[in-house]
């Protein structure tokens, strides 16, 4: 059964069985060993038509191509805005369960609070909680899922959204240009832009080294544009999770990873960021991630196939068909997991019961 809230969990000794990962799963590296690895991109001058542009379009899109992550400074989302939305959202996440759960969106209500799972279906829990809005296409809000406490995060989640949809569209017209396109393709290809606002609180954890505070994935959508504290946490990995990378927290800056309908759009020539959250036994943190997604029956297909290359997707598809695709493959990975598992300790079992049956003489023959 899913805990309500993390709250008391938190305060435990040892960590509650339900978050336990299978070995394999758990964090290779410290969640504060930082990696210089991602660039970070200043966003000054990228209007500027015959000045820095061609520059600052060159290192963006090398970091797509090579990671499929960089972060972004001087973008022009207002230092106070952002210091306010992350100070509201502390505030949220500090109040006592019983007012979180007045938003509880477990039973498939659309936004709102939730100890969150990574898939439907699968057993292991993460170590966080969430907030999630629904904030794009505005016609689509239902302010009664929106948190009305703290008072004024609701105003400030507003102006928020708007800002980052504008900073997302700009970061695609990078894109769409680099693709030989014209400057709004991929924003027309999402047909009428999508906009999730997920707001994760990752509380401090008794055996951080058991679990993850988000289990690892690709984003499902075009791009992603991250806010996080000082603490650390967020990791990646481009060599199939074999090696893994902490990236070093920046103040102010934008985390912007692309996601899998922006990995097809461009026929795979830019990365789908795979990566993961871990936590730690010090203290809690805190991330924003503000998801741009294409409308649900728009097409994902490339938009262009370079020469000497082959479609990465056999036929177009809708990108609700694409999200499905994902699901179920994610779903029939960890069946196929815990069947492996459960085989594994039915060797075991009769490998012993067998030993049993034997005469000394003959074990140790
Ligand atoms: C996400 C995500 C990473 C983080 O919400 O999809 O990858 O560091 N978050 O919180
Ligand atoms: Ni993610």
């Amino acid at each position: 059964m899913a805990p309500a809230t993390l709250t008391a969990l938190a305060e435990e000794k040892t960590l509650n069985p339900s978050f336990v990962r299978d070995e394999d799963e758990r964090p290779k590296v410290a969640y504060n060993q930082f990696s210089n690895e991602i660039p970070v991109i200043s966003l000054s001058g990228i209007d500027e038509v015959e000045g820095k542009r061609a520059e600052i379009c060159k290192k963006i899109v090398e970091a797509c191509e090579d990671w499929g992550i960089f972060q972004v400074i001087d973008h022009g989302v207002d230092a106070e805005l952002i210091s306010k939305m992350t100070r509201l959202a502390k505030e949220f996440f500090a109040l006592p369960p019983e007012e979180k759960l007045r938003f509880d969106m477990s039973g498939g209500k659309k936004g709102g609070f939730i100890v969150s799972s990574h898939l439907q279906g699968e057993s292991v829990q993460d170590w966080r909680e969430i907030v999630t809005y629904f904030s794009y296409p505005i016609r689509n809000r239902d302010y009664s899922r929106w948190p009305d406490k703290p008072e004024g995060w609701i105003e400030a989640t507003k102006e928020y959204s708007d800002k980052l949809m504008g900073l997302a569209c700009k970061l695609l017209e990078v894109l769409s240009e680099a693709m030989g396109l014209e400057k709004e393709a991929l924003t027309k290809a999402c047909v009428d832009m999508d906009q999730k606002v997920v707001v994760n609180y990752y509380p401090k954890c008794p055996q951080p080294d058991l679990t993850l505070g988000l289990k690892r994935h690709t984003d499902p959508g075009t791009i992603t544009l991250l806010l996080q504290d000082q603490v650390g946490g967020l990791q990646a990995t481009r060599d199939n999770g074999k090696t893994w990378i902490t990236v070093q927290p920046v103040e102010g800056a934008f985390v912007v990873n692309l996601g899998d309908h922006g990995h097809y759009l461009s026929n795979g020539r830019f990365k789908n960021a795979d990566h993961q959250a871990v936590v730690n036994s010090n203290c809690s943190r805190l991330s924003i991630a503000t998801f741009q997604n294409p409308a649900p029956e728009a097409t994902v297909y490339p938009l262009k196939i370079r020469e000497g290359e082959k479609p990465v997707l056999e036929e177009p598809i809708t990108f609700a068909e694409m999200y499905r695709r994902k699901m179920s493959k994610d779903l029939e990975l960890a069946r196929l997991k815990k069947q492996a598992k459960e085989q594994q300790l039915q060797d075991l079992e009769k490998a012993k019961l067998e030993a049993e049956a034997k005469p000394i003489e003959e074990i140790l023959a």
